[in-house]
């Protein structure tokens, strides 16, 4: 196959990222970058001289590209993304994919109507350490699992147009969905808007799955220490991924409590605590969004669905959707319609 020749829409913080990766592989062609501002543009032009610069992303449309990566605040996803599928693009799409369902459900409609790619930039699902903790989860090496737990906290950086929950907690959603391959039936959340009125700087999900299994999601921008973390606790072992640390990313803890059987008898009634081993497995690690990028390029290639689909996009906004729902109920559990 021909090199796939991609645009990127929109070069701010995560744009250059997406744009290095997609003018390194060499399956692809950076042909074009499209931002609003003319900044930005300047700092596109001098790393990239030969990629075709515009303000205007409907100029892409003339350029005989393959695939559009939109990189833009996530308002403005739903209406290029359409315009892209219109224009006979394939679309990979940054998280999160829309901020209703309703758009989501369209834009899925549209690329299979049109048999093109959509494809949603939920980087972590190409994260070698992530994939490391769901095969610990399905080879049952950690035993029945009790409960999941994430933390992606930091200081900023603040936005007015979005809040914490839309931002970082996609991120979360995502590793979830793709650790418990589950749908959650219910969440219950709290926001805090601390710094500016109406916009959650602070929030706390409570995610319900199949079965009980219970999962904790906490995000914030108004946090001292970076953290940025997933704890499994199962019933044989409980694993942690930090991805703070440069080496050890996954800690395996050969840690746990077993109950003992019932029994009247006073003093008879002890815990037996295991504390073993704490295993640093060793993880090839390859930068993610260099495999997320691939993964867009192959799945075109080979016209299968990307693991990232729109739908995996959908599911992300229908539980962040019913989360704002739950804020707004004073934290009243929200069942989520699928
Ligand atoms: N996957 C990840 O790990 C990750 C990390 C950071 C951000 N993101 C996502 O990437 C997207 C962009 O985030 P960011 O932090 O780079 O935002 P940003 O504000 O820094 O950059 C967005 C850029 O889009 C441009 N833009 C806005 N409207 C446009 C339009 N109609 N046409 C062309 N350009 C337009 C802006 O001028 C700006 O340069 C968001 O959806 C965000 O959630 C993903």
């Amino acid at each position: 196959m021909d090199a796939l020749k991609v645009g990127i829409i929109g070069y701010g913080y995560w744009g250059p990222n997406l744009a290095r990766n997609f003018y390194e592989l060499p399956t692809s062609d950076l042909v074009a970058v499209a931002d609003r501002k003319e900044d930005q543009l300047k700092r596109a032009q001098s790393k990239y001289p030969q990629v075709k610069l515009t303000n205007d992303y409907q100029e892409l449309f003339k350029m005989g590209l393959d695939g559009v990566v939109i990189s833009t605040p996530p308002k403005t996803h739903f209406q290029i993304a359409k315009d892209c599928l219109l224009h006979d693009l394939h679309v990979l799409i940054e998280k999160p994919m829309t901020l209703n369902s309703r758009d989501g459900e369209e834009l899925i409609e549209l690329a299979e109507a049109r048999g093109l790619t959509l494809m949603v930039g939920h980087t972590f699902e190409y994260n070698s350490a992530v994939q490391a903790l769901k095969k610990y989860i399905e080879s049952r090496e950690l035993g029945d699992l009790y409960y999941l737990d994430t933390a992606r906290l930091n200081l900023g950086l603040f936005q007015r147009d979005s809040n914490v929950l839309w931002d970082l907690a996609p991120h979360d959603i995502s590793i979830l969905l793709y650790l418990l391959d589950k749908k959650p039936v219910s969440v219950s959340a709290q926001g805090m808007p601390c710094v500016i009125p109406g916009i959650y700087d602070v929030a706390y999900l409570n995610l319900i799955f199949p079965d009980n299994l219970t999962a904790y999601v906490h995000v914030s921008w108004l946090d001292p220490c970076k953290v940025r973390r997933v704890t499994v606790v199962g019933s044989k072992k409980m694993a942690v991924y930090n991805d703070m640390e440069s080496e050890g990313k996954i800690k395996l803890y050969d840690k746990g409590i077993d109950a003992p059987d019932y029994t009247n008898g006073f003093g008879e009634f002890q815990y037996n605590y295991r504390s073993g081993d704490i295993t640093i497995p060793n993880i090839h690690f390859a930068e993610p969004l260099r495999e997320e990028c691939m993964h867009f390029i192959d799945s075109i290639a080979n016209h299968t669905e990307p693991k990232s689909s729109g739908h995996s996009g959908l599911r992300v906004t229908k539980i962040l959707e019913a989360a704002q729902r739950s804020i707004a109920n004073g934290s009243m559990h929200e069942v989520i319609q699928w």
